[in-house]
């Protein structure tokens, strides 16, 4: 059998490289990079690392609005799902790149698949949350990271072709674990941006050695409010520890945009995004992590640290219920008091399976795409 992979941002790399690899010498598979991010660190430095191959088509779409850079993947993607005949076209997660893949998809012959299908803030206006309603309502086979996706998959009338595989960004993870222990991270650490952040802690950090608060903030409704936007700046400044924020381009654009920027670098160690196994070294080493990502929000969880979410919602409830996650929104006092008093729970469930959902994927669309295997 023959799948068409769609990937484009930062987190589908890392999602694919797990899958990818588990569907070598079982199903034959073309890769294509929408383009969506195109900044080194938010691409090519996670193909380097994760030793995924080069796409096979590149469609550089870059940045645009919501509709118009969904709109040019579509038009490539059933482009390509016509060229390449796939008998499958394969989508992670829930960004345009993924809208766009399923819905060019589903108008043509191949199987949809979706990775991370079942998942839901509840909160509709995340544009995520709008893709993965869409995606989910189009896909055929719908592979969940838990069990809980799985019921919400029922809840909405979705019952066929539903697999809990658990979270193939825990594959990824293990995959790469061993080497979390090599290289020293603070040579990792760039200043973001133009404006040099001399003597801010990040220059003479020791993650490991030194108590410290990871930070990232990227979604759009963190970013695109100012008031957000400056209560964060402001809960993060405040942090007895110092804080070290892989700042997003689309966050530097907008502290700047909104006068912030200055405040931001004063309080924050504001560094380039770093890459994947530089961030999960931060991540290990960090007393606490706020974010608003979704990906990251799992990382700590398998990791070990705890978690303070800049959110009122999350899709990954799972770590929320488990004690390891806590929801504060962008409210300064309550991002302090979250941080401040962030403590690693005694215990910690196993609710995203066991490191082998890219495994299963492979096995199960095997089976599907070819009965006679
Ligand atoms: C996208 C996804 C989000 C995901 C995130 C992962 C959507 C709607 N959003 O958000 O779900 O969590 O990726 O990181 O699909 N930019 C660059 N260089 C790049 C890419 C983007 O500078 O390589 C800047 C551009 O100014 C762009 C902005 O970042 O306008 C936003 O990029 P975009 O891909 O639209 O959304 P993300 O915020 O990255
Ligand atoms: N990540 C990274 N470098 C960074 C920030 C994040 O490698 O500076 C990784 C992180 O480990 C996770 C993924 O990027 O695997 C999460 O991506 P992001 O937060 O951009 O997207 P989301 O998961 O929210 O969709």
């Amino acid at each position: 059998p023959h799948v068409l992979t769609v990937v484009g941002a930062r987190p589908q790399f890392v999602k694919a490289a797990a899958v990818s690899r588990a569907l070598q010498g079982r199903i034959d598979e073309t890769v294509v990079h929408t383009g969506q991010h195109y900044d080194a660190e938010l691409s090519a430095v996670f193909f380097d690392e994760l030793s995924l191959d080069e796409p096979d088509y590149r469609l550089d779409v870059g940045s645009d609005t919501h509709a118009a850079q969904t709109a040019a993947v579509m038009v490539e993607i059933e482009r390509l799902v016509d060229a390449e005949e796939p008998d499958a076209v394969l989508v992670y997660g829930d960004t345009n790149s993924t809208l766009a893949g399923a819905l060019a998809a589903a108008k043509r012959e191949p199987t949809l698949v979706h990775v991370e299908a079942g998942l839901r803030s509840g909160d509709r206006s995340m544009p995520e949350e709008i893709n993965r309603i869409s995606t989910d309502h189009c896909a055929d086979v719908h592979y969940a990271p838990s069990d809980h996706a799985v019921a919400t998959l029922e809840r909405e009338g979705i019952t066929d072709g539903v697999v809990d595989v658990g979270d193939v960004m825990y594959d990824t993870l293990l995959q790469v674990r061993d080497r979390l222990t090599d290289g020293d991270v603070a040579d990792a650490l760039v200043p973001a941006g133009e404006t040099p952040n001399d003597g801010h802690p990040a220059d003479q950090l020791t993650p490991g050695d030194d108590a410290f608060v990871l930070a990232t903030v990227h979604r759009a409704a963190n970013t695109d409010d100012p008031d957000r936007l400056e209560s964060i700046v402001e809960g993060l400044s405040a942090l007895a520890r110092p804080v070290v924020l892989p700042a997003h381009p689309r966050t530097v654009d907008a502290l700047r945009r909104e006068g912030l920027w200055a405040r931001a670098s004063d309080g924050i160690d504001l560094v380039e995004p770093v890459g994947y196994l530089d961030f999960l070294r931060l991540l290990v080493a960090a007393d606490c992590v706020a974010t608003d990502s979704g990906g990251v929000q799992k990382e700590a969880f398998y990791l070990d640290t705890p978690c303070v979410t800049l959110r009122e919602t999350t899709e990954w409830v799972e770590t929320v219920e488990a004690g390891w996650n806590h929801l504060v929104g962008a409210d300064a006092d309550r991002i302090v008091e979250a941080v401040e008093s962030a403590e690693r729970p005694a215990t910690k469930p196993d609710r995203y399976g066991s490191g082998t959902a890219a495994a299963r994927i492979a096995a199960d669309l095997q089976r599907r795409l070819d009965p006679t295997t």
